[in-house]
């Protein structure tokens, strides 16, 4: 990948929980980094030339046999280097200071005494401040040509520094938001030590992605499968900018869709950003396959198994494609490269269309693999897509299928587009802060009510609204009375088949996000 700019920042992962949030802190500060874990190929590393690297937390302790070591060439390269909780503690050891278990755990806020103000690395920071800590071990012995910068009551090398080779650690995590001054400390650490200077803006990346892409497809074609959520979309903007018509868009209606959402894909794709798009009515075939299937896996199999097929035979009546295009982010590539990331257990089938370029021996061109979700988002805009799907909330590849609870039929769907766009027009219309995604979901329950002077028997709605940053853990939102009441009076006045509506108060862990 050659659409990275000159500066950059390598952040080399010892398997913390925080190795993504220190790279969005960098990427703030409009500072181009990226994560490398740390077994990495030194080559791999070298070959984007970094300026400067972080080195993370991680979960282990530097003294204990085969824990991971920084690669001796990154010591050797000269660069400034700032090391953060266990990469404090690697620094020291690497450079021949001392580490020693600690004998209190140290988690949470403690107050720093900052004992050096004219370190750069506390520049415009305040003498004493709280941070957020989270060690066992700790550097008892400073290396040569260290001084100490700062002390907590129980840690009393909190931080360190030797100016002139530009390396510099805290014991403490800068990139939380529960650390006081923390993205001061970052940026100090980038600007005014390592002396960083290039501001890193969508648009460069715009117009160094384009010339990749076009490098990569050269003169032949490639085909991308819309969704209508952003990440498709905006990668299939960005390579329509560099391929125009060779690229196709390739739009299945699965039917799964909640309101009005068909129509605004083909309008937004083909009408205003002029895409080659061909938009595929594929509504019965789906409700074909899933006629009378309620587990919730098959469903989601039959779906995806589908939509291949569909995709497969578009794609077969384009001659001359060679490529696919994703919208594969930053955060899965991460994931897949990270080797002290364990393999989960398979709690749902995702259906994406990861399967595709396999089965259709296609190259895979992935302009956002780079990014984070918030970057895609103001690529988006950059690009000039509309807001209504720049600011999409998350959506299911499986879409109401998996909302629907028992068999998806036609008439059950249309009870669930019409419920769940009441739940987005009342929750859109209150002014405090939207929840991260939310929807109604259709469950084959039914009780008993009374309207009017008559008896009904009608179904069961249930409203979820969660909070979540990345959808891999969530709570659920605190909707306001008032939200709640609007939307289950409407509910039930508009839509004849609900007569009952509740609200998910579990959080995930331990239910998920969706139902199915
Ligand atoms: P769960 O239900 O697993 O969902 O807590 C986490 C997030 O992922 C979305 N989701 C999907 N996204 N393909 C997708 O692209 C899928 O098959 C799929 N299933 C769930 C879900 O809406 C939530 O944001």
């Amino acid at each position: 990948m050659n659409n990275a700019p000159k500066e950059v920042v390598a952040v080399i992962d010892f398997g913390a929980q925080y190795a993504q949030l220190i790279a969005r802190r960098i990427r703030e500060e409009h500072i181009y980094c990226e994560i490398f874990p740390a077994d990495a190929d030194f080559a791999e590393i070298e070959a984007r030339k970094p300026s400067a690297y972080v080195l993370t937390g991680g979960p282990r302790s530097v003294l204990e046999p085969g824990a991971p070591h920084v690669h001796p060439k990154i010591l050797e390269s000269g660069k400034p280097i700032l090391g953060i909780c266990y990469g404090m503690q690697e620094l020291a050891y690497a450079c021949g200071g001392d580490v020693i278990p600690g004998s209190i755990r140290e988690y949470g806020r403690a107050e720093l005494t900052v004992d050096a103000a004219q370190s750069l690395l506390f520049l415009d920071v305040p003498s004493q401040f709280f941070v957020w800590m989270s060690h066992g071990d700790t550097v008892s012995e400073l290396p040569k040509g260290f001084i100490k910068l700062a002390h907590t009551q129980t840690c009393a090398l909190a931080a360190f520094g030797n100016p002139e080779s530009k390396r510099f650690g805290v014991q403490f995590h800068p990139e939380v938001r529960h650390t006081e001054n923390g993205r001061l400390i970052l940026r100090n650490f980038l600007r005014k030590i390592a002396g960083l200077h290039q501001q890193w803006e969508m648009s460069s990346f715009v117009d160094q992605s384009v010339e990749e892409i076009r490098r990569q497809i050269g003169t032949s074609k490639a085909i991308c499968a819309l969704s209508g959520g952003v990440d498709s979309a905006v990668a299939a903007t960005l390579v329509s900018r560099a391929i125009g018509n060779r690229l196709t868009c390739i739009f299945v209606d699965h039917g799964l869709l909640r309101q009005g959402e068909a129509e605004q894909v083909v309008a937004a794709f083909r009408d205003v950003l002029h895409l080659n798009l061909i938009a595929v009515d594929a509504r019965a075939r789906f409700l074909e396959r899933l006629a009378g299937v309620e587990d919730p896996e098959e469903k989601r199999v039959r779906i995806g198994r589908e939509f291949i097929s569909i995709f497969e035979e578009q794609a077969a009546q384009i001659p001359g494609v060679e490529f696919l295009v994703q919208g594969t982010l930053y955060p899965d590539v991460i994931e897949s490269k990270t080797p002290l990331s364990k393999e989960g257990a398979k709690i749902k089938t995702h259906h994406n269309v990861g399967g595709l370029p396999e089965v259709m021996a296609l190259q895979l061109v992935e302009p956002l693999r780079l990014l984070f979700k918030d970057e895609v988002r103001r690529l988006g805009t950059e690009l000039g897509l509309p807001p209504h799907i720049v600011e999409r909330q998350p959506f299911p590849g499986p879409g109401l299928a998996v909302r629907i609870l028992g068999a998806v039929n036609e008439e059950r769907l249309q009870i669930l587009r019409r419920a769940d766009a009441i739940v987005r027009e009342e929750i859109e219309r209150q002014s405090e802060e939207r929840p991260w995604q939310y929807f109604a979901v259709l469950t084959p329950v039914r009780s008993v009510g009374v309207m009017g002077d008559f008896r009904t028997y009608g179904n069961l709605v249930a409203i979820r609204a969660v909070a979540s940053d990345d959808g891999m853990t969530a709570d659920w939102s605190r909707l306001s009375h008032d939200v709640l009441q609007r939307i289950s009076t409407r509910l039930v006045n508009e839509i004849p088949e609900i007569n009952r509506v509740v609200y998910d108060v579990t959080s995930k862990p331990p239910a998920t996000i969706e139902w199915e």
